[in-house]
Order: structure tokens, then C-alpha cells, then sequence
């Protein structure tokens, strides 16, 4: 499939976009201060919080598993059977208390912080997909 391209300029603050890129869900949220800050305080209830685990590109080997800090793209299917998972941008409290936001799976229950990494004790065996994207420009992202 060929590249597919999002103008994210217009991304409020933690408003999240969905672009389809060789028929998948691919998820663009504009992460704000208080959503990073959030990724260090669930590191400890994270099945593969560095994930070492996943096949993904090198620059998602991070805390906030992305390029830019801010801005997370990830595949929105669940690791488990598929399912689309739904965003919660605020009482995300599945699994820790004061964690304003994260995406939760309606299937069976699972939970991402996010990074789109999945929670311990959860049926998804690994955290969201990070496909191939770049920037060409401030407000211009690429996807494949
Ligand atoms: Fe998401 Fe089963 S498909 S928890």
C-alpha cells in the first residue's frame, strides 16, 4: 500500500485523529503535558514497559514510543483479537487511580496507557503496533 498522509497542524490538545493506512486503523493523538507525565507513573503495572518485546521501529524504542514526544501514531487494533479500542481521554481509572487517560478495549477488557503499551493482567499479550511514519514538515506526518 502507498503512504498515507495526515495535517495534523490543527490537532487540539489531546484530541485524537484516525487515519486509514493499508486498511488499519492508524491513531494520531496531540499528547499533552499531563498524558506524558502519565507514562512514567503506570511504568510499574506495564506487561513490557520498554517494549522489548515488540517488532517496531527503533525510534518507538522509548517512554513515549514516538518521534515526537507529543505526538503518538499507533495502529488502533488490540494485540489481543482485534478489536478497536476506545479512548478515554479522562476517569481512565481501570487500573491505576489518577491516571487521566488511555484506551480501553471493549472486547475483554484490556488497557493501554498512552504509549499504546498494555497494562499487566490484561487478556492483550503486547502493547499497540507503531507502524513506519515520518515528518516532512511542523505539521505534515507520513504514514508507511
Ligand atoms: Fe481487545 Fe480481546 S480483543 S481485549
Amino acid at each position: 500500500g502507498a503512504p498515507v498522509t495526515a495535517n495534523i497542524g490543527k490537532l487540539e490538545p489531546g484530541q485524537l485523529i484516525r487515519v486509514e493506512w493499508r486498511g488499519k486503523p492508524v491513531w494520531v493523538v496531540n499528547r499533552t503535558p499531563d498524558m506524558l507525565k502519565s507514562l512514567a507513573a503506570v511504568e510499574g503495572q506495564l506487561r513490557d514497559p520498554n517494549s522489548d518485546e515488540e517488532q517496531q521501529p527503533a525510534y518507538a524504542k522509548n517512554q513515549h514510543r514516538s518521534k515526537k514526544p507529543e505526538v503518538f501514531v499507533a495502529v488502533g487494533i488490540c494485540t489481543h483479537l482485534g478489536c478497536s479500542p476506545t479512548y478515554k481521554m479522562a476517569d481512565f481509572d481501570a487500573h491505576v487511580e489518577g491516571i487521566a487517560s488511555g484506551f480501553f478495549c471493549p472486547c475483554h477488557g484490556s488497557t493501554y496507557d498512552m504509549a499504546g503499551r498494555v497494562f499487566s493482567g490484561v487478556p492483550a499479550p503486547k502493547n499497540l503496533m507503531i507502524p513506519p511514519y515520518m515528518f516532512t514538515d511542523d505539521t505534515t506526518l507520513v504514514i508507511g
